[in-house]
């Protein structure tokens, strides 16, 4: 079974940028966790981002035929991407969403996600370490599935 982990907008910077918010890891550091903790699951992972929008829905296209579950960081685009919420309402696998911060504890426009809308699970504030909780919960839900 293949897990698809997607990130949105600036998270190529994970580590560099804010790292009062995001911490200090890099994004190839939580991608080498997920790889472990899917591993020990089982699991297939395919890892990726994009800071363009179209490159996200056309992900979750994708995924629509090979994968059973999708993790998804949207950043940015969850406060404002209707096209991200329409590309994940048209997967019919589990959808969590991860978010390092704690989105309700920052600004008032980060406070709403349309992805929350569609997902299963959301975790956020967790830091990094939402990754791989999320990849956990999705080995749980997959194997209830079977
Ligand atoms: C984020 C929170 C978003 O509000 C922000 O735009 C991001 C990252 C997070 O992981 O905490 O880029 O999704």
């Amino acid at each position: 079974r293949t897990i698809y982990i997607l990130n949105g907008p600036n998270l190529n910077l994970l580590g560099k940028r804010q790292p009062e918010i995001y911490g200090h890891e890099t994004l190839a550091d939580v991608e080498a966790e997920c790889r472990a903790e899917a591993g020990r699951l089982g699991l297939e992972i395919r890892f990726a981002q994009s800071n363009a929008e179209y490159q996200l829905v056309d992900w979750i296209h994708e995924a629509r035929e090979t994968a059973a579950a999708i993790i998804i960081n949207p950043a940015a685009l969850s406060h404002t991407s209707v096209a991200v919420l329409d590309a994940l309402n048209a997967f019919d696998g589990v959808v969590l969403e991860v978010h390092i911060s704690n989105i309700h504890k920052r600004e008032s426009f980060r406070h709403h996600s349309f992805v929350s809308g569609r997902a299963d699970g959301v975790i956020c504030g967790f830091g990094t370490q939402g990754y791989t909780l999320a990849v956990q919960r999705a080995g749980r839900l997959l194997q209830k599935q079977s």
